[in-house]
């Protein structure tokens, strides 16, 4: 369901990555994948995405050279710094990068995020954040009478600018009068380049071919007001796809209220990030919900995790979902040109979710991280 997500801008990941035909052992695909499982439950359920992922190496012949990095917290705590200063040479010479999360009650979120996540994003120019939200067979919405297949909708969040850019500053820094300044940057080429990636993804997914723009452009009057100018125009280029523009607020009590009239939702970084949390619940839990961070242009490495963070409630127990982590993988098989691998890694969540057997608490069951994995590793096919 989640295929067709990727981008092809700028040529193949084969062109990308010029040693990869030399790489092919008798025309097996060799795939480095620089993998920071990072803090609280992202070891865990990294460690189901790789299980799985081995697996689909078996079957579909793919061979994975994972490269391991201790980054995150732990890195922090003995370093300084959630990262060594080379991070983005080490990350860029790997095809992609899957992470667990980062996090830590012991360090302020924003060093964490902006010490790792963020850098990675704006250092690759990963622009589209990519998050699917599907009502699988055999999970429950907390929204009454939905059905699987009812919800079956993107989150295109921008992801390099906005919100999150790294403009402002203190002044009189932690005294009395202190002053904060945090401003959002949005410019015309990053609004139309996420913008045409959600329009283009509307029509490979052929389904309700419909693009809804959320911003809050009656009080944000100047960068939002820019995104609904250039979402018109762009818009104007794809005849064939419906659009609706929403304010957040609006939106937010849409996704509760009318999840299913959504198809491909384009938002700025905030908004995106806040409604994709949204949109995983609706369709049962956070532990289900996959992302990926994409270079459509393919110069650089993409990224792709879970949605969700750290959980430092419920770390170290062995009942984290690994299921977002193991669809995340699914995207990734995807963005590298593996499609029948993806295929089946998704077929065989579809299954083990169909199946109900084997689900961990925030699904209503009292399976392990590691059954979970086993038991979608066991369905590769
Ligand atoms: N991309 C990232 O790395 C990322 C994203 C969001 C938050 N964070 C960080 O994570 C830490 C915790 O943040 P938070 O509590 O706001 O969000 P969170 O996503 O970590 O947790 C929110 C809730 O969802 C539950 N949950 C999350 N993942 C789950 C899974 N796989 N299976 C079952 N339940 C799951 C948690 O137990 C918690 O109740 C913070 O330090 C935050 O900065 C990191």
């Amino acid at each position: 369901m989640f295929l067709k997500i990727v981008y092809n801008l700028g040529g193949s990941f084969s062109q990308r990555r010029k040693g990869y035909a030399k790489d092919a052992k008798k025309g097996m695909p060799r795939l480095k994948i620089a993998v920071i499982a990072g803090d609280g439950v992202g070891p865990e359920v990294i460690g189901g995405a790789k299980r799985v992922l081995e697996r689909v190496g078996e079957r579909h012949a793919i061979e994975f050279g994972f490269e391991d990095l201790d980054w995150g917290a732990e890195y922090y705590f003995r370093h300084g710094r959630m990262m060594p200063p080379s991070a983005v040479e080490i990350l860029g010479a790997c095809d992609a990068i899957l992470l667990g999360a980062v996090g830590h009650p012991d360090i302020p979120d924003h060093v964490t995020l902006n010490g790792l996540l963020l850098p990675i994003r704006r250092g690759f120019d990963l622009y589209a954040n990519v998050r699917p939200a599907v009502l699988y067979a055999g999970v429950e919405s907390p929204l009454a009478g939905r059905k699987a297949g009812d919800i079956d909708l993107v989150v295109v969040r921008e992801n390099t600018e906005g919100e999150y850019a790294p403009v402002g500053g203190f002044l009189y820094h932690q005294q009395p009068q202190e002053v904060a300044i945090q401003t959002a940057v949005f410019t015309r080429r990053g609004i139309e380049r996420v913008v045409r990636f959600a329009f283009e993804l509307a029509q490979r997914r052929n389904k309700k071919k419909r693009v809804t723009s959320i911003t809050k452009s009656n009080a944000q009057a100047f960068g939002m007001v820019l995104w609904d100018r250039v979402f018109a125009s762009v818009a104007e280029q794809f005849p064939d796809i419906e659009t609706e523009t929403l304010l957040v607020d609006a939106a937010a009590m849409n996704f509760v209220r009318r999840p299913e009239s959504f198809d491909v939702v384009v938002a700025s970084n905030l908004f995106g990030d806040i409604l994709s949390d949204l949109s995983a619940m609706v369709t049962g839990s956070i532990g289900l919900a996959p992302s990926a961070n994409l270079d459509p242009t393919r110069r650089h490495p993409s990224m792709f995790e879970p949605v969700h963070g750290s959980a430092p409630d419920i770390a170290g127990k062995g009942i984290a979902n690994p299921l977002a982590a193991i669809l995340s993988a699914g995207l990734m098989l995807e963005h590298l040109g593996q499609s029948g691998a993806a295929g089946a890694v998704e077929r065989a969540v579809t299954a083990v979710l169909a199946e109900g057997q084997v689900r961990t608490p925030d699904l209503g069951g009292d399976s392990s991280t590691r059954q979970v994995s086993e038991a979608v590793a066991g369905r590769i096919g």
